[in-house]
């Protein structure tokens, strides 16, 4: 978690840039931000618990310049969001300063030692404050000498930048399993732990490799290897909008994104169809024969992208008639799962950081899995680390709750799974050129559920205050149903729960009461009368229900205080469209609440630690 961000440059707006990049990063952390400046010989650090807003407030003086910074926006894991804990850190004679995305494992080993040794005194309870004092103590007039020894200390996840009171024309900065990218301007030079933050800047990026250094002048960029050898690195031109990342109008980020879904269903679409509805892999070979090798897939990802995981299990299954199994992340992979070089693994991640995700695709890896990665962030580790990539075009997402990545991560999973089935034999022409139909309808289909939104916002408005809400579904409707629920807490710190409608009469039935909303998702015409009958049960305990239904089954009135009716389509695409008014719903309410909709707390938008 954490945002860093670092400039070298002739002109004195280091501020301006670390500021304008922090603010771009803000979706990996806000708990608080600080920045370091290079001031003649000695560095001056200023940082403040909260959003960036509250350091701007400190930072704002004429004397506050300088052409060479670093910065830093925090998701707290070691000691509580406070002043102190705040980044940049550095050491106890303040002439080495360090910011970090990240976690330093043996920090307390380390901590131990550099007091008993050194007598060293720490000001925070951070762990990153450890690399600044071990950083200091093997200076001797070289910060890339230092740091590189620094390292060999640690253990963890990190990415630093590091600046020297001794060296104003230098900034170092390394990387080991956390995010980082070197920006290359005329005259200046950036790096930073997203491209966003640098895309006002520069458009010429290095990506840094795990367990690389970077040495920064304003003229030169060097990247070395883990054995310090210098490594020649092909430039990545950013070819999107960085205006993408703008509000564009709407009041938060979250609602642009619902709005921006047709769109990025789309180009997730077009982009992997021929002329004629074949599906184009691009660069990824999967032959008959390697899809009959699969006597397995493993779908494993984190939060909603484990939803549209479970989505894409029936897409799979149904289509290419292979067993899937779908994992949560962090708990594939320390269970020793069955993967072998049979097991097709495919991990979903819309950042392409996630930490759980990105260490399960590594266990499924060293057992011989092919891994395929469903992405949204182009040139991300995960991205990088898989054999091949099936990437959303959902464009930059910024809110923390997550919705345009999920739509277009299940718009991947259906084309996958139709490639896999047609190209095994198990589907036929017909039954092919029907989906991709259905596929293409998507997008003026959900809009037309956008052009519902004043009906959604005004149900959000009579039911705002409901502290406890289910969201019951059967099939895909009970992984449509985990999102529904998913959203609604992150946003609104509102207590939900989501349940396979036929399992909640073996226990969680009993908490529905007098008033108790429920989500009934019912779009599934083979499940409808079961649906009907759940629906029934909880309304003789008196349930406020929401129904979710196709047009034209209208039998749902009966047993809803209200319906909600998503546009007509075959029943394997309806999580395409069922969600959307649930992540309006999720999105009203919590704005009727007055919550911090697009960074809700204690959250980060890319997870990058354990
Ligand atoms: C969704 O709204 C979340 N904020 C979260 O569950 C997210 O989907 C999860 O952390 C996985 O992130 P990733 O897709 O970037 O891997």
């Amino acid at each position: 978690m954490c945002g860093i961000v670092g400039y070298i440059g002739t002109d004195n707006n280091a501020k301006e840039v670390i500021i304008e990049g922090l603010k771009r990063l803000e979706y990996r952390g806000y708990d608080s931000a600080g920045i370091a400046l290079h001031k003649g010989s000695v560095i001056e650090t200023r940082k403040h618990v909260g959003e960036i807003s509250n350091l701007e407030k400190i930072i704002g003086d004429k004397d506050f310049e300088s052409t060479l910074g670093i910065g830093h926006t925090r998701w707290a894991t070691h000691g509580a969001p406070s002043d102190v804990n705040s980044h940049p850190h550095s050491n106890m004679d303040n002439t080495v300063t360090v910011v970090h995305n990240g976690i330093i494992e043996n920090y307390v080993e380390l901590r131990e030692w550099l007091t008993s040794e050194y007598g060293i005194k720490f000001k925070s309870d951070t762990d990153t404050e450890v690399i600044a004092h071990l950083i200091g103590i093997y200076y001797d007039g070289d910060l890339h000498k230092a740091v590189n020894r620094a390292v060999e200390d640690m253990r963890g996840a990190y990415a630093i930048g590091v600046i020297a009171a001794d060296e104003p024309d230098k900034m170092v900065a390394v990387r080991k399993d956390a995010p980082l990218v070197a920006g290359i301007g005329e005259g200046c030079n950036f790096i930073a732990s997203d491209i966003p933050a640098l895309l006002k800047y520069v458009r010429k990026i290095y990506l840094i490799e795990n367990n690389e250094t970077v040495v920064l002048t304003k003229d030169k960029i060097t990247i070395y290897d883990e054995k310090q050898k210098v490594v020649k690195r092909e430039v990545f031109h950013v070819t999107w909008d960085a205006d993408a990342a703008e509000k564009g109008g709407y009041d938060h980020f979250m609602m642009k994104e619902i709005h921006e879904q047709p769109h990025g269903l789309s180009e997730t679409l077009n982009r992997r169809l021929n002329d004629d509805n074949t599906i184009k892999l691009d660069g990824i070979s999967m032959t008959k024969e390697d899809i009959e090798g699969f006597n397995k897939v493993y779908i494993v990802a984190c939060g909603t992208a484990y939803h549209a995981g479970l989505v894409g299990k029936a897409a799979i299954e149904k289509m290419a008639k292979i067993p899937v199994e779908v994992d949560i992340a962090s708990e594939f992979r320390y269970r020793d799962p069955f993967v072998d070089d049979k097991t097709l693994f495919i991990a979903i991640s819309q950042s392409g950081e996630t930490l759980d995700t990105l260490a399960a695709l590594r266990e499924a890896k060293k057992k011989g899995a092919r891994i395929f990665s469903v992405v949204n962030v182009v040139g991300s580790s995960i991205a990088r680390e898989s054999d091949d990539v099936f990437y959303t075009w959902a464009g930059p997402e910024i809110a923390v709750a997550s919705t345009k990545a999920y739509t277009t991560q299940l718009m991947c999973m259906y084309l996958i799974a139709l490639y896999m089935g047609h190209t095994k034999g198990v589907i036929d022409k017909e039954y092919y050129d029907m989906f991709i139909g259905e596929l293409k309808a998507i997008p003026d289909k959900l809009q037309l559920i956008l052009d519902k939104q004043d009906e959604i916002e005004a149900i959000a408005k009579k039911y705002k205050r409901k502290d406890d809400v289910f969201y019951i579904g059967r099939g895909v409707d009970s992984g449509v149903s985990y999102e529904g629920s998913l959203k609604l807490k992150e946003i609104s710190y509102i207590n939900s729960f989501a349940i396979a409608a036929g399992e909640l009469k073996h226990g969680t039935i009993a908490l529905i009461e007098d008033g108790t909303l429920v989500f009934a998702l019912a779009t599934q015409n083979f499940l409808f009368e079961k649906m009907i009958s759940n629906i029934q049960e909880i309304k003789a305990r008196g349930a406020n229900v929401i129904g979710i239904a196709k047009e034209g089954n209208t039998d749902i009135e009966t047993q809803s205080s209200e319906v909600i009716y998503i546009p007509d389509c075959i029943d394997e695409v309806t999580p395409l469209l069922s969600v959307v008014p649930l992540q309006i719903y999720a999105y009203y309410v919590a704005k009727f609440r007055g919550c911090n909709i697009d960074k809700p707390k204690n959250l980060a938008k890319s997870v990058t630690v354990e």
